[in-house]
């Protein structure tokens, strides 16, 4: 019988995470299996290691919220043996096993077909850091931003930031302002499109105060908490914001001035339960005018490196995006 590697989070005796060889009966219900040929590391994923976080909903279970690979087996009417496919969000690594496996068994109702002009790797380095920044910087667009608007992006060094910046950059966005907290990142953000990176601090005002200097059109956040709420008195007349993320914290203290003096709004961004007709279109605009994955930085790893990779998340030095090659072992 094939056997073959997974991370497993486990909680007895306490949380913590194991390589395990499993062989398919250990894999879940659902009726497509998928050759995993590449996943990759979200800040999410290494949330799921940590106790009390949240993400598993029960253990022990595979992390892993993102996937590409070929079909193996299906009985799903859709998809047969040989498909490329893939698949981010839902219950994946979440309340399903997840991507951190070589193998998983997953409901075919969840995959997405490969979409033209985009590889199982390309998929990856996206990911869900950029399908969410696919969707942010769609917000922005629905919303009306001008390509002149003074767009501003947090968490710049990170997965959805980092993209982000990549994709307003290619659609033609004039003036790029990355927020990074670290300076060894400033030259690489402005070579993916950022006009200036600055460091939080010299936006955040040493007293807070309902309404700011308006420098910012557009935002988006990938780390909440203090940060946006010291931004979004910032934001200019009519501007948006649209948030993705909570890397700095869940809490948000405001004010209802910027909104009803300014007429502000704020958009929720969510990768995990998009309906699949918005999900395959997005995923087919990644594929061409928001296909960034050759511009992004990203790094290459292999299955058993991923706990690295996840402490470098956790501690908040990782930049950009890390790719899980399954064929690479070490
Ligand atoms: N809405 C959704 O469906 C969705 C989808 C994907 C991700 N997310 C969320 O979006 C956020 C970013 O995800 P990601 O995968 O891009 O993560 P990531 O790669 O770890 O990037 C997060 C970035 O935020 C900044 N940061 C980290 N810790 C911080 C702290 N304590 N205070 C202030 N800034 C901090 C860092 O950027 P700098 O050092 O450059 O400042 C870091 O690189 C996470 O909260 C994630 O859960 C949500």
């Amino acid at each position: 019988m094939k056997e073959f590697t997974a991370l497993i989070v486990k909680d007895q005796p306490e949380v913590h995470s194991q390589f395990v060889s499993q062989t398919f009966s250990a894999l879940p219900e659902g009726d497509v299996l998928v050759k995993i040929n590449y996943s990759d590391v979200n800040y999410k994923d290494a949330l799921a290691t940590v106790a009390k976080s949240g993400v598993l909903r029960s253990y022990p279970l595979t992390p892993g919220i993102d996937l590409a690979g070929e079909v193996v087996e299906s009985s799903h009417p859709q998809y047969a043996p040989g498909e490329k496919v893939l698949l981010t969000g839902y219950g994946l690594g979440v309340s399903h096993p997840g991507g951190f496996s070589e193998f998983q068994r997953v409901p075919g109702e969840w995959l997405v077909p490969l979409p033209e002009g985009l590889s199982e790797k390309e998929a990856m380095i996206l990911g869900t850091a950029g399908f969410t920044a696919g969707l942010a910087v769609q917000a922005l667009e629905q919303h009306g931003v001008e390509k002149t608007a003074r767009i501003f992006v947090t968490g710049a060094s990170g997965g959805v930031g980092s993209c982000s910046i990549a994709m307003l950059k290619q659609l033609g966005y004039q003036e790029i302002v990355a927020i990074s907290r670290k300076p060894d990142a400033h030259s690489w953000l402005k070579e993916l499109g950022a006009s200036r990176v600055v460091a939080p601090e010299e936006l955040l005002p040493d007293k807070k105060r309902p309404l700011g200097k308006q420098q910012i059109d557009a935002l988006i956040d990938t780390v909440g908490g203090d940060l946006l709420a010291g931004l979004l008195p910032q934001l200019a007349y009519g501007g948006t914001a649209a948030l993705c993320g909570n890397a700095g914290g869940i809490q948000l203290e405001t004010t209802v001035l910027p909104f009803i003096l300014r007429g502000i709004q704020l958009i929720g961004i969510d990768s995990v339960n998009v309906p699949m007709e918005p999900r395959k279109k997005m995923w087919a605009r990644l594929a061409t005018d928001l296909n960034v994955a050759s511009r992004l930085n990203f790094h290459e790893i292999s299955l058993e490196q991923v706990l690295d990779t996840i402490q470098s998340l956790l501690d908040g030095t990782h930049q950009g995006r890390t790719i899980i090659d399954m064929q690479v072992k070490k």
